[in-house]
């Protein structure tokens, strides 16, 4: 690859672009020190090679800022710390006209500037039924009962202080809504990796195994077979999950994310969460868990959240998220700015377990190359990957293709949709394609 200095890649962020298009055409016909200016003027992070300012000297570095020759802002300004202004453009947001109301909607992570694998809190995607409410711990509880009494010897409600002093656990997982992606099964539909993958979002959860629980309410394993989680907003959210995930540890009632109180959007003061499952069976603001020896069957689970197939039939309770992956860097609707390296990124996860290998391709998938995978590896969480480019200035297919531990391989669009047909809704994990065209605009495209 060489001295990457001499092969410098530059790239516009999108959609919190700060260049206009005006500018973008100057950058293009090679008025570089325009470009070093408008970077400077906008606070930017990226950096001018060291060569274009030989000789002239750089006044970035001659010209010393406020900063370094004044006094700075005392400690506890902001009791609770806030992002850079300069970094006001990267929000959670809500794709336009997708709902009609607020309450009943959904916003999406901005993967295309987030780095490494946790869900900064005040990012994490938000999908509410009825809206949110920062519901208040002191009268929040969470009753265990049973729909028969063989099933459990003592019901029990548990206040938010009985549940913090049990044995805790904290762990890293993703949660991604079902329908994450959704929009594409038909055609393209979405510009950016913000709204073709943002129902996604990773975080250390940290809370109590469902199975203690259960156990202390003296539950009947071999009788109660199911548990049904039911939260306590308007939206009647109730899901079956099979006991099978609970009696492995895995599944745990939570009121930590990311080292500090669940935010109210996200659930506080106390959530499901069912490592590898849909987003709609991690139940916010969860009040109740009823054990049972079959399904509930109910709206969520019945009419809503299941897999239209090819034959017209559908398939119900599909709530594992299989392997998937996306390149979020460089994504659609950025655009590189000039020939050069460039550190394709981009995260992968797997419902079933560990990514074991992530392959990128940039020629829509007819040569792959293993990417780089930063460990270390977790289970159920989202996997960052890595590849050197060079991009020669020709237009190119961006590609990446996870495989997880039981040595599922993420299908392309092609092998999908044979599978699938391309009327389904949920629990689509084909392989993204990012368009470069010549003039370095890139764009969603499908291949199958
Ligand atoms: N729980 C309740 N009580 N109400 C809801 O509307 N939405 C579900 C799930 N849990 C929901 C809920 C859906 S569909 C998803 S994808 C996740 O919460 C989203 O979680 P988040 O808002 O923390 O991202």
């Amino acid at each position: 690859m060489g001295d990457l200095s001499k092969q410098p890649g530059r790239l516009r962020p999108a959609p919190e672009s700060f260049l206009s298009e005006a500018q973008v055409k100057a950058v293009a016909a090679g008025r570089r020190d325009f470009l070093r200016k408008s970077f400077i003027a906008a606070g930017a992070a990226l950096a001018a090679p060291v060569a274009a300012h030989a000789g002239e000297g750089d006044p970035a570095i001659l010209n010393l800022p406020d900063w370094s020759k004044t006094l700075g802002m005392p400690v506890a300004m902001n009791p609770y710390g806030q992002p850079s202004k300069y970094e006001s453009q990267l929000l959670r947001r809500e794709s336009p006209g997708l709902t009609r109301v607020g309450q009943a909607s959904v916003s999406f992570t901005p993967l295309q500037g987030l780095f490494g694998i946790i869900t900064p809190s005040g990012l994490h995607f938000e999908r509410h039924h009825q809206g949110w409410h920062d519901v208040d711990p002191a009268v929040h509880r969470l009753m265990i009962n049973a729909s028969d009494p063989a099933f459990l010897k003592q019901p029990k409600v548990y206040t938010m202080d009985d549940l913090m002093r049990l044995p805790s656990v904290s762990r890293i997982h993703f949660i991604e809504c079902g329908a994450n992606t959704g929009l594409e099964w038909g055609n393209v539909a979405v510009p950016t990796v913000q709204y073709t993958h943002g129902m996604l979002s990773c975080s250390e959860f940290t809370g109590v195994p469902l199975r203690l629980l259960l156990e202390d309410c003296g539950v009947d394993y071999k009788k109660a077979r199911f548990v049904l989680a039911e939260g306590a907003d308007g939206s009647s959210m109730t899901r079956t999950i099979p006991m099978e995930m609970v009696e492995n540890g895995e599944v745990f009632v939570a009121y930590g994310m990311n080292g500090e109180m669940l935010r109210p959007e996200n659930g506080y003061p106390l959530r499901l969460v069912v490592p590898g499952v849909q987003g709609v069976s991690w139940v916010k603001w969860l009040r109740r868990i009823e054990v049972g020896d079959k399904p509930w069957a109910t709206k969520d689970e019945a009419v809503h959240y299941i897999d239209l197939m090819p034959d017209g039939l559908h398939r119900q309770y599909t709530s594992i998220q299989e392997c998937k992956s996306v390149i979020t860097t460089p994504s659609g609707g950025q655009r590189l700015l000039e020939k050069g390296f460039y550190n394709v990124s981009g995260i992968a996860w797997s419902g079933r377990g560990k990514i074991t290998r992530v392959d990128v391709s940039t020629d829509g998938g007819i040569n792959w190359q293993p990417a780089r995978i930063e460990g270390p590896v977790q289970n159920k969480a989202l996997t960052r990957f890595n590849v050197n480019w060079v991009w020669d200035g020709k237009p190119a297919m961006l590609q990446s293709r996870a495989v997880d531990e039981t040595g599922y391989v993420q299908p392309s669009y092609g092998q999908l949709r044979a599978v699938r047909g391309s009327k389904s809704i949920y629990h689509n994990n084909a392989i993204q394609t990012w368009k470069v065209a010549e003039s370095g605009e890139i764009s969603n495209v499908q291949v199958l």
